[in-house]
């Protein structure tokens, strides 16, 4: 079957059917997944593979479950956009990795913009995350709890939070979300941590004070926003996946992409994206703690790169028409490959799965 799958990816035109969840599970993963939309609906071949488990077993909403979206005005909770996300994986029997809840952006203007004290803020905060978790409990396998705290550089950004409650808001936030859902894990999340050193250690101080506190924290999600000629080495990827795992967590890479700097692409771009995806994927499979793969969309006309960074793009896995890219193929082949290799994920030195994952969101099967 491992043989069968590796020869259509090899011979390529029988390659018709994704199956990077699949794949990805027989390769020791919890799960392959990726972000959603809303509008995917819009785009049925996009659409069409995004609702099959085997290739992608987790989802997390693109914008769905920011603050933005969730709590509009002051206690006003609104959840169609995110609950339409969520029923769609229950229904697909995928999990869901939810995202998140103290970000600097994306926040409505009453936040952003409001005069706040450290008592006020914390009762905001609270609000917040016990209603949007407590909304959603017991369907999200994971939290992004605290997203993008940090500056390039390593120290905190100075966002509403920080400047009204101080670096004590990560381990309240953390321990609001502990009461709303006790059965997910909580994540710290950024990106470019893959890429700076000084912003990793950032990370660590963060996981640190949240431990120090005795508030729960399971797992740092690395965004692996990347850019072709400037991904890390595997080696080095998983020394910084490892600086987690030494703290006692599990890992993710969170919203994978490997844009191509300058359009139009060429060929010598185009294989270097395949083996920087294959680097990334690689560096997941070499760390026993790292329990998946989200990309950030999968299909060039869905990707979120090119109204950020004009000139940029061709960053996903699948190109504008959802048809495969040499980088899905290779993805593909680097997971067909490790089948076996490493235990299941669930049998790994982690907490409980068996708990972690609830019966509203059945265990991908694929
Ligand atoms: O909702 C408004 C709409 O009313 C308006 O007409 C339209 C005009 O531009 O903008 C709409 O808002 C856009 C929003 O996405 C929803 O589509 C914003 O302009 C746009 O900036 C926003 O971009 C999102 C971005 O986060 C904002 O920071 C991307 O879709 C989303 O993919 C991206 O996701 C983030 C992760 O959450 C965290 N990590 C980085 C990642 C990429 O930036």
């Amino acid at each position: 079957m491992k043989i069968e799958i590796l020869a259509s990816i090899l011979t390529g035109p029988l390659l018709v059917v994704a199956q990077l969840h699949a794949l990805a599970k027989d390769a020791g993963l919890l799960y392959f997944g990726t972000a959603v939309s809303p509008s995917d609906s819009s785009d049925q071949p996009y659409y069409r593979l995004s609702n099959d488990i085997k290739n992608f077993g987790q989802y997390t909403p693109d914008n769905a479950q920011k603050w933005d979206a969730t709590e509009p005005s002051r206690g006003r909770f609104s959840y169609g956009q995110a609950d339409a996300i969520v029923n769609r994986a229950i229904s697909n029997k995928m999990l869901m990795r939810c995202h998140t809840l103290v970000w600097y952006s994306q926040l409505p203007s009453w936040v952003s913009s409001g005069s706040w004290t450290k008592d006020t803020m914390t009762s905001v905060m609270q609000t917040h995350i016990s209603n949007v978790m407590g909304h959603f409990k017991g369907k999200c396998y994971a939290w992004d709890v605290v997203n993008e705290a940090l500056e390039d550089d390593g120290t905190y950004r100075n966002n509403p939070f920080m400047k009204a409650i101080g670096d004590s808001h990560f381990a309240l936030a953390f321990k609001f979300a502990a009461a709303a859902d006790p059965e997910a894990k909580l994540y710290y999340n950024d990106y470019n941590l893959e890429y700076f050193p000084v912003k990793a250690d950032g990370a660590v101080r963060i996981v640190k004070l949240v431990q120090a506190a005795g508030a729960p924290i399971h797992g740092v999600g690395l965004q692996a926003h990347m850019t072709i000629g400037r991904t890390p080495s595997r080696e080095n990827l998983t020394w910084t996946l490892n600086k987690y795992v030494a703290l006692g967590l599990d890992v993710a890479y969170t919203e994978l992409d490997v844009r191509i700097k300058n359009l139009p692409s060429n060929a010598t771009g185009i294989q270097m994206q395949a083996k920087e995806y294959v680097d990334m994927v690689g560096s997941c499979l070499d760390v026993p703690r790292c329990v998946g793969i989200t990309v950030w969309g999968f299909g060039d006309a869905h990707s979120w790169i090119p109204q950020t960074f004009p000139g940029a793009g061709e960053a996903c896995l699948f190109d504008k028409n959802s048809k495969p890219k040499p980088a899905f193929s290779s993805v593909s082949a680097l997971l067909a490959s490790a089948s076996g290799k490493r235990p299941p994920w669930n049998t790994a030195a982690s907490t409980t799965l068996a708990t972690a994952v609830k019966p509203a969101v059945a265990t991908p099967t694929a």
